[in-house]
């Protein structure tokens, strides 16, 4: 039997079995998609992850077109409450698929921030749907009321009507028979049941340490330190409590400085990487962690897998691997139309210790109008329109507000904060702001007057902030 769309919700073992066993029979134009939780070990680490899925897709003949996420309405318990549904998309034939994108378009409740008032473009079909599933409810003037959660049958038949065509089948494999009734006559359904896991007790998150009887008229310093940061030297070992970085992506972006990392071929790319978290490593103090901001990289319509490259580095020097949060954009760039529009990037979680420091702030943040959805994995930060000024040229910055929540988790004031990759300042402002020490390096000194001006217009006069630029 030959099917049009193949939908896995499995383990990850399971589905890497079932991808190779179900190849020849999705037909040439078909697709599949894969829908997974990230796995963790009984240590509250994570194991195996939907990254390992595409990889393994890839190498075994399925082209990878996206991975869309949605918000589960329950939460592994993990360090960070893990409510994250990955649904990895694959298909056979990247020139013959079949894809109905009018099918599953979405409202245009945003019409006249994302488009302006250009009417050409903007689809009356409905805008691009998303790669993040959170449908919404509005008051008709693009204000959302309510952010909605999905349920299985709902997300199943989303990708069934998006790739149906007459004569032929959809399969649905799951691991609970009960999910048999979500099948229409349509689809053919099959049953494998997941290995069974063995979890030890759940164990607390350690806190971060409270210093709050720290001096705090110490003065505030700041320093950014103009070279590579594939050697920190001018930092000492452990004295830092949090890295926080979006490094430069291979062979995409120009920081216009020749000996940049990120323009080199990509096993010296990753070579230069391993040192720069090998120095955060030994920088970090016991109870550090590191965040790093990234995303699959597409390059002649194959994935390079730059997180996972980052991954397997990182375990090998020493971290533990914690988590994935979701930044999740509402902006996004449109694609082509076999694709749906990127909504966010991923922050890969790492702890020096086995256990990650955290304070309960992490449950603070509500950015949607659904309790259930808060509390998880998901961040909704958006980029503030014209926030860093039309004259500055960095051609990659990340929001303030996503740097500050993360120091904020991780950090109490005076603690220090590094980022190797400190662009045009974004880590530097958010921790002078929230009252942290921040070391920043950065390889282009061409930098400095936008750093300058951004501390002038961000951060002010601050006599108890020592800032050496
Ligand atoms: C993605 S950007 C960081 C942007 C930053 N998060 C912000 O909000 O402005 C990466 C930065 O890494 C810098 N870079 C490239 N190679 C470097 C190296 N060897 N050492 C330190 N910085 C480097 C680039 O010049 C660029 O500014």
């Amino acid at each position: 039997m030959q099917y049009g769309t193949i939908i896995i919700k499995n383990s990850i073992c399971n589905v890497k079995r079932a991808l190779t066993e179900y190849f020849s029979s999705v037909v040439e134009s078909g697709n599949v998609f894969v829908l997974i939780r990230n796995e963790y070990d009984c240590n509250y680490d994570i194991g195996n992850d939907f990254f390992d899925v595409i990889e393994y897709g890839e190498e075994n003949g399925f082209a990878y077109v996206n991975t869309i996420v949605v918000p589960t309405k329950d939460k592994i318990e993990a360090e960070l409450p893990d409510n994250v549904l990955y649904i990895v998309w694959f298909v056979k034939d990247r020139k013959r698929q079949f894809f109905n994108k009018d099918a599953i378009r979405e409202s245009h409740i945003w019409k006249d921030v994302e488009w302006g008032k250009r009417e050409k473009n903007y689809n009356p079909k409905g805008k691009d749907p998303g790669n993040v599933w959170i449908p919404t409810k509005d008051d008709g003037k693009g204000k959302i009321t309510e952010h909605i959660l999905m349920e299985l049958p709902d997300i199943v038949q989303r990708l069934f009507v998006a790739t149906h065509r007459s004569g032929c089948k959809t399969l649905f494999i799951s691991d609970i028979s009960e999910d048999k009734t979500i099948c229409n006559e349509d689809m053919q359904f099959a049953c494998i049941q997941k290995e069974k896991r063995q979890y030890s007790k759940h164990r607390q998150p350690v806190y971060a340490v409270d210093k709050s009887e720290l001096d705090c008229k110490e003065k505030l310093f700041a320093k950014i330190i103009w070279g590579t940061s594939e050697n920190m030297s001018e930092i000492a070992d452990e004295t830092v409590d949090l890295v926080v970085t979006s490094p430069p992506y291979w062979d995409l972006k120009d920081y216009f400085k020749k000996g940049q990392i990120g323009q080199e071929s990509y096993p010296e790319y990753l070579d230069r990487m391993y040192k720069v978290w090998s120095e955060c490593y030994a920088k970090l103090s016991q109870n550090g962690s590191m965040w790093v901001n990234i995303n699959i990289r597409v390059k002649n319509s194959k994935p390079i897998l730059l997180p996972k490259d980052f991954i397997r580095q990182c375990k090998k020097i020493g971290f533990y691997y914690k988590s994935v949060l979701i930044w999740h954009k509402s902006s996004g760039i449109p694609t082509h139309d076999k694709n749906i529009v990127d909504r966010h990037e991923y922050i890969l979680v790492f702890s020096k210790s086995p256990k990650l420091a955290l304070n309960d702030k992490i449950y603070s943040f509500s950015d949607y109008k659904n309790k259930t959805v808060n509390g998880g994995l998901f961040w909704n930060i958006n980029r503030k329109a014209g926030s860093v000024g039309k004259h500055f040229i960095h051609p990659a910055i990340y929001p303030n507000d996503l740097v500050t929540r993360i120091v904020e988790i991780t950090t109490d004031k005076r603690q220090n904060v590094l980022d190797p990759f400190l662009g045009s300042g974004t880590t530097l402002i958010a921790s002078v702001l929230a009252e942290r020490n921040c070391y920043g390096y950065e390889y282009n000194e061409g930098f400095r007057n936008l750093i300058s001006d951004r501390i002038q217009n961000e951060i002010g006069l601050m006599p108890y902030c020592n800032i050496k630029i």
